[in-house]
């Protein structure tokens, strides 16, 4: 079993996943020892702060052993994702990659004899809705029913976050004035919107007014953030979605939880005091990624 996006996996397993991040959050000691003599390879071809943390920290946690490999050190960058993914998966039991192209994480999970963990491409976020969604179930005790409202550009985030929350009974409404087109998965929208819990609207106010939690991402994907020839372009975003920006005014009327998956960009898609806010579970949702990363890991190594 792979977790590449959350269309082969059923509702029930999503929040028996959830639950288990939950569980083990609660119960650490229970699992120090579960992964014993386990190795997992974390393959990154971007940059990361929680991604790479908190699976490398799971390991450790769980009694394994984790791997950081850049791909550009690597042989990975000069030769076939098939041939070298056949051999990465015959000398550690897990492997999870941040890659650029969804398309090359799968020829790795075609090629790999071991459980494959997308640590975040171009079109999916799925460690990353996991952990907002145990955050979400700890403040709410119940997935079934809360309102969701995700405000921003539509991207891998976004995608994995209406596909986590339409399998769980969670409401998600998406205010997307940008659509990223690498990110489009037309048929994972179109099964969100049979569910009848996926809308879309570009009414912000409207949306956040009876929202139980409002989340946000960057309005630049990170390897585009200080590259000088997509300077045009940030431009021309931050001018689109600074109506868009989560802040005091936008909120008066709402008394929702903010959510942002993180690294923040302060003064764009969130204003510096909303972060502070008592309101905000940002650092929370960011520590859950430790507790959902075990869990992934229980899981696909088929511990539960
Ligand atoms: N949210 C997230 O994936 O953080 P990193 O990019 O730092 O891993």
């Amino acid at each position: 079993m792979h977790l590449i996006a959350f269309k082969d996996l059923t509702g029930q397993q999503l929040m028996e996943i959830i639950d288990k991040a939950v569980e083990v959050k609660r119960n650490s000691e229970k699992y120090w020892s579960v992964l014993a003599r386990k190795s997992l390879a974390m393959i990154f071809q971007k940059t990361s702060t929680r991604t790479r943390v908190s699976f490398e920290v799971a390991m450790t946690q769980l009694g394994g052993h984790a791997l950081y490999i850049d791909w550009r050190t690597t042989n990975f960058a000069i030769a076939d994702v098939y041939d070298e993914s056949q051999y990465l998966s015959r000398n550690v039991d897990c492997i999870m990659a941040r890659l650029k192209k969804n398309s090359d994480l799968r020829v790795m999970a075609e090629a790999s004899r071991v459980p494959v963990i997308n640590g975040c491409d171009e079109k999916y976020h799925p460690s990353q809705a996991i952990a907002d969604l145990m955050t979400m179930k700890e403040k709410k005790a119940t997935l079934e029913g809360v309102k969701l409202v995700y405000i921003g550009i539509h991207n891998n985030v976004c995608n994995s976050l209406i596909e986590g929350c339409t399998k769980t009974g969670v409401k998600i409404t998406t205010v997307t004035p940008i659509f990223n087109e690498p990110s489009r998965d037309d048929e994972l929208l179109e099964s969100a919107k049979k569910t009848g819990l996926y809308e879309t609207t570009l009414d912000v106010k409207q949306a956040v007014k009876d929202a139980d939690f409002v989340y946000t991402d960057t309005w630049v994907d990170m390897e585009f953030f200080l590259n000088p020839k997509y300077a045009v372009e940030k431009e021309k975003r931050v001018k689109l979605m600074m109506p868009y920006q989560i802040n005091r005014e936008l909120m008066k009327e709402s008394d929702a939880y903010i959510m942002h998956d993180m690294p923040i960009h302060r003064g764009y898609e969130i204003s510096q005091d909303m972060i502070e806010s008592p309101k905000s579970v940002i650092y929370e949702q960011s520590e859950n990624r430790l507790y959902s990363a075990e869990s992934i890991l229980l899981k696909l190594l088929e511990k539960y």
